[in-house]
C-alpha cells in the first residue's frame, strides 16, 4: 500500500513536471505588466506598440486602441503556431466574449478558419470597419514590471484574441498586423491580463510623441528622475458607462469604452458657453458625453461645441496679444510668435470640470501644434456627422499625462501635464531590471 502511494507520488510528480513547464517557469508572479508604446508620426499619428505571439514567439507589431474591445490580429496573411487553439462554439472563452456565433469556414481548416467556433466581430476603429472573426486563443508574452522598469518577459498561455483578415489593416500605420483593445469589456487586455496574473484590474498610459508606456496593473508607476505617480497623487474622477456600443455588431452591449463627464469648459477662467446637454451621455441613445481616444490623432469636439470654444480661445488669444495667422489644415486656429513656457506655448489654459469637482488642465503643450519653428495651431478638429460622443479627447491631448483606469472602480486618475513635475511620458526606464 505504502509503496503504491509512493508510485503514485512519484507519477504525479512526474506529470506535474510534465504538463505544467510553464506553470514552474511562471512561479513569478509579476505585479504589473509593460508594454513600450511609439507613435507613428510620419504618417497615422498611431500608437504601436509590440507584442509576442505564438509558438514559436512572433513580433508583432499592433495599434493601441482604448476603447477596442480585444486584440486582433491578422491570420490571413501567414500565421503559423503550434499553440493556436480555436474557441469552440458555446465554451466558456466563447460566453466571454458574449457574442456567440458559432462560425462556418468553406475552405481547409486553418488559423481563422475551423468550423463550430465562435466568431466574434474583429473591429477597425480607425476606418470604422468590421468583419467577422474566429475568436482563439495562443501563447502572447508581454514583460514583466514593477512599476519603474521592464522585468522578464511572462507568457500568458491560453490568451485569447480574434483572427482578422488582412483588409482590415488598412488605415493602420504601415507594419501593424492588428489592434490591441483596451476597452473595459473581460475580453480586452486589461481584464485577461489581469486574471492571468490575478493583479488589480486597474492600467495606466503614458504617451508621447516618441516613446511612452501602457502599464498593466496597479501602480505606483515611476519616471525618470524619481518621480512616482500613486494614488495619492492622481486626480479621480468616475469613469461614466455609456449604456450602448457603437461598434459594429455589438448587439445591445454597453460600450466598452470610457467616458468621463465633462460639466463646463472654462478657457482662461471664463466659462464657454455652450449646450450642456450635449455633455451627457443621452440615455436613450447613447450619444453624446465626453470620451478618451488613442485613435483619434486630436480632440473632436461636435460642431456647436467647437465653434464656442475656438470663439473663446480667439478671444482669449486676442487679449493676451497673440498674433493670428493663417489655417494650416486640419487646424483652423493658428498662431506665430507665442512665447514657449515650461508647460508649453504660453496661450489660454483650456479647463475642463469634471465629475468630482476635479478640473483637467489642458496646457499649450497639449491644445498646441507645432506646424513650424514659427507657427503653431489649435490641436483641435471639427466632428462630422458620424462622431457620436460630444467630445473625444485624442492623443495629442493625453500626451505626456499619465492615466490610470480603475476598472473596478470604475474611476480615471490622472496626472495632469507631466512636464509640471520635470518629468514626460519618454522618460520611463526602460532598462530592463532581469
Ligand atoms: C465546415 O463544414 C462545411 C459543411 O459541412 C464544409 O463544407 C467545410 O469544408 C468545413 N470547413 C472546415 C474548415 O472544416
Ligand atoms: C514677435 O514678438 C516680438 C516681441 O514682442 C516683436 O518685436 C515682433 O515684431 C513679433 N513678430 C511678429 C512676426 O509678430
Ligand atoms: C534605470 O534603471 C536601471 C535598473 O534599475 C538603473 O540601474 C539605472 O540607474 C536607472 N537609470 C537612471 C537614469 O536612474
Amino acid at each position: 500500500m505504502a509503496k503504491y502511494n509512493f508510485q503514485h507520488f512519484i507519477t504525479t510528480l512526474l506529470l506535474f513536471f510534465f504538463i505544467s513547464p510553464t506553470f514552474s517557469k511562471q512561479s513569478f508572479r509579476p505585479k504589473a505588466l509593460v508594454l513600450p508604446v511609439t507613435k507613428d508620426v510620419a504618417t497615422t499619428n498611431q500608437y504601436k506598440a509590440q507584442i509576442n505571439q505564438r509558438t514559436p514567439l512572433v513580433p508583432l507589431n499592433i495599434i493601441v486602441d482604448l476603447g477596442g474591445l480585444f486584440l486582433w490580429v491578422d491570420c490571413e496573411n501567414q500565421y503559423i503556431s503550434s499553440t493556436y487553439r480555436p474557441a469552440r462554439c458555446r465554451s466558456a472563452q466563447c460566453s466571454l466574449a458574449k457574442f456567440d456565433d458559432c462560425g462556418v469556414c468553406f475552405s481547409s481548416p486553418k488559423p481563422g478558419c475551423n468550423n463550430n467556433t465562435c466568431s466574434v466581430a474583429p473591429g477597425n476603429s480607425v476606418t470604422q470597419s468590421a468583419m467577422s472573426g474566429e475568436l482563439a486563443e495562443d501563447i502572447l508574452s508581454i514583460q514583466s514590471s514593477n512599476g519603474f522598469n521592464p522585468g522578464q518577459n511572462v507568457m500568458v498561455s491560453r490568451f485569447l484574441f480574434s483572427c482578422a483578415r488582412t483588409f482590415l489593416l488598412e488605415g493602420l500605420a504601415s507594419g501593424a498586423s492588428g489592434m490591441a483593445g483596451l476597452g473595459r469589456n473581460k475580453l480586452a487586455l486589461p481584464s485577461q491580463l489581469a486574471s492571468a496574473f490575478s493583479f488589480a484590474k486597474k492600467f495606466a498610459i503614458c504617451l508621447s510623441s516618441s516613446k511612452g508606456v501602457v502599464l498593466f496593473g496597479d501602480g505606483p508607476y515611476g519616471f525618470l528622475p524619481n518621480v512616482v505617480f500613486d494614488s495619492k497623487s492622481l486626480t479621480y474622477t468616475p469613469l461614466l458607462i455609456n449604456p450602448f456600443s457603437t461598434a459594429a455588431f455589438a448587439k445591445s452591449e454597453p460600450s466598452a469604452e470610457y467616458f468621463i463627464g465633462v460639466k463646463t469648459i472654462k478657457i482662461d477662467g471664463k466659462v464657454v458657453s455652450l449646450d450642456t446637454s450635449l455633455l451627457s451621455i443621452d440615455s436613450s441613445n447613447g450619444a453624446g458625453g465626453t470620451k478618451i481616444s488613442t485613435v483619434d490623432p486630436y480632440t473632436v469636439l461636435e460642431a456647436s461645441i467647437y465653434k464656442a470654444v475656438t470663439d473663446a480661445f480667439v478671444k482669449a488669444s486676442a487679449a493676451r496679444n497673440i498674433k493670428r495667422v493663417d489655417s494650416v489644415a486640419p487646424f483652423e486656429f493658428c498662431y506665430t510668435n507665442v512665447t514657449g513656457t515650461r508647460l508649453g506655448a504660453d496661450v489660454p489654459t483650456i479647463e475642463l470640470y469634471l465629475q468630482n469637482n476635479v478640473i483637467w488642465r489642458i496646457f499649450g503643450a497639449n491644445s498646441m501644434v507645432n506646424i513650424n519653428d514659427e507657427v503653431l495651431c489649435l490641436g483641435f478638429v471639427i466632428g462630422g456627422e458620424n462622431t457620436w460622443a460630444s467630445i473625444v479627447i485624442g492623443g495629442y491631448q493625453l500626451e505626456n499625462n499619465l492615466l490610470q483606469f480603475d476598472l473596478a472602480a470604475s474611476k480615471l486618475g490622472f496626472s495632469s501635464l507631466l512636464f509640471g513635475r520635470q518629468t514626460t511620458c519618454s522618460n520611463f526606464n526602460f532598462t530592463s531590471t532581469a
